[in-house]
């Protein structure tokens, strides 16, 4: 292969490049708002040069700073993250994700249009995309049609001409990361690749399969990781227990002897228990209560559980969810996604399986499938722990981004390595998920689609969607894998040839 060279914009710490980079790519140019983690992005691609600022500003300057080191040859990879923090409807002022119009006032979700000028004009050979699941159905304004478009759908658009888009919604704990990070991805291939008509010969796809058949089988539970790092024991009560000496990235936030952590020490260890369950009050022991109660019934004394005063003196339930707030992680599945809010209790299933702790930087790193080696240079000391945690949380993980970036290589190279196939239900999931507020650009940009098939049943994955993304809105599509080979072939202009069903 003539060269490696590549691009990647919306870097962070540059940990999904990693990956990347470990499966062959050489990143040429990182870009990134943040010069913080422009820096740290820097340490580990010491061929790359940065590119700090606003995207939508500073693109050309990405295309400008790739040409002065490579010339004319064009980048082999260009990989894009653009923030996710826009595409999520869980909070109201973000609208429903059917309002395209609350999801264009977040102008972070348009920023999708930068990834394209960078590719019409670097003429990359690949794009891949990554993004929380919302990304293929949070709908906004296209600016050029005024159509309602998902943000994945307004980039295959913009890209339909050159490129040949494979979209993938997977649970990555399922390629034996061990934790729950369900993600979608777009890979773009250009049509004049020959690798096109490799995949099209063989029914499958630019993504790697899992490494063992059956996805549940790479599952690593939170209890095998741990035990695998190692780390030293911590305890959140005083400042000589909540830290390793001997590493800094092994620490945790002190409590004290205070309520949260008594409330937090109540849950029993292993349980994957909730403090909101909790029946213990601490003067009278183990209480019948309900689980609105926020008082011990013998002593009206606030119960271990997440309780405020109110004015008047009485005390009620924190107002929030329930289900993974103020919760261990269960020991004996995959960890629960670890997310920017790592720090702090109140967040979705921060605290430790086993410790009256939440889990520290150096352990959600390796949950995240971050190198031993990664460069963290001063960014602990010079901006702090709460930095550290959000840009760990908002990483790709590399150990995922190796195996796709393997399998991509491979198939430049017109080698067929172990891809999923064109069926894999995690195909099928993005597909439908693009066409789920489907209406007028289910046949513009994702193409006519044949229906005959029924729901894949509900499973492991969608329960995780769920959970993390407590949307609640009804699916109007309904779509399976095809039996045999009886579906209609119908190509759309963006997304790769399937045999798919849209039911109503
Ligand atoms: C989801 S993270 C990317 C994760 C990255 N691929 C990794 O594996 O570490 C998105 C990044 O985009 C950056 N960002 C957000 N808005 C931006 C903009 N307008 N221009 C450039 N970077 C931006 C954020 O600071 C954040 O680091």
């Amino acid at each position: 292969m003539a060269s490696l060279d590549s691009i990647s914009l919306f870097s962070n710490c540059g940990a999904g490049d990693i990956g990347f980079a470990r499966a062959g790519f050489r990143f040429k140019v990182l870009a990134e708002i943040d010069e913080r983690r422009l820096e740290v992005a820097l340490l580990n691609h010491g061929d790359a040069s940065g590119v700090a600022g606003d995207l939508r500003q500073t693109w050309r300057k990405v295309v400008a700073t790739y040409r002065e080191q490579c010339g004319s040859v064009r980048p082999t990879l260009l990989s894009a993250c653009p923030p996710c923090q826009g595409m999520s409807s869980a909070r109201s002022s973000r609208g429903l994700e059917s309002d395209a119009a609350a999801g264009s006032r977040d102008t972070r979700n348009l920023l999708v249009e930068v990834v394209a000028e960078v590719a019409r004009e670097v003429r990359p050979r690949v794009v891949v995309v990554e993004n929380v699941p919302a990304f293929l159905s949070r709908l906004v304004i296209d600016p050029a049609s005024r159509q309602a478009v998902s943000a994945a759908a307004l980039l295959i658009r913009l890209l339909q001409t050159d490129y040949r888009v494979f979209p993938f919604l997977t649970d990555l704990a399922d390629y034996g990361i061990p934790q729950r990070r369900v993600r979608s991805f777009l890979t773009f291939i250009r049509r004049d690749e020959p690798a096109i008509k490799v995949l099209e010969r063989a029914d499958v796809v630019p993504y790697p399969l899992p490494p063992a058949q059956d996805a549940a089988s790479n599952r690593k539970t939170l209890r095998e990781a741990l035990a695998d790092l190692g780390a030293k024991p911590l305890d959140a009560m005083t400042p000589a227990t909540a830290r390793d000496e001997t590493n800094p990235m092994h620490a945790v936030p002190v409590w004290g002897n205070s309520r949260q952590y008594r409330m937090v020490a109540a849950i029993p260890s292993g349980s994957g228990g909730r403090a909101w369950e909790s029946s213990q009050c601490e003067k009278c022991g183990q209480v019948d209560v309900g689980p609105e109660d926020a008082v011990c019934p013998m002593c009206a004394a606030p119960l271990l559980r997440p309780v405020v005063k109110e004015e008047d003196g009485s005390y009620r339930l924190v107002k929030g969810f329930r289900t993974s707030s103020y919760t261990r992680m269960s020991p004996d599945t995959p960890a629960a996604t670890i997310t920017t809010a790592s720090g702090h209790v109140g967040s979705d299933l921060t605290i430790h399986p086993f410790e009256n702790r939440l889990l520290s930087p150096f352990e959600c790193a390796y949950l995240q499938t971050f190198p031993d080696d990664f460069d963290w240079g001063e960014a602990l000391e010079q901006w702090g722990t709460t930095f550290v945690r959000a840009i760990i949380g908002e990483a790709v993980p590399p150990k995922f981004t190796e195996l796709h970036g393997r399998t991509l290589i491979n198939l430049l190279e017109g080698k067929i390595s172990e891809l999923a196939h064109e069926t894999d239900a995690r195909v099928l999931k993005a597909e439908k998920r693009l066409n789920r507020l489907a209406g007028n650009y289910s046949t513009s940009v994702v193409g006519a689609i044949q229906c005959s098939q029924s729901t894949p049943p509900l499973d492991d994955m969608d329960r995780v969607l769920m959970e993390t993304e407590r949307l609640s809105q009804g699916l109007p599509c309904s779509v399976q894998a095809p039996r045999g080979n009886t579906g209609q072939r119908l190509p759309g202009p963006g997304v790769t040839p399937q045999t798919r069903t849209i039911l109503g």
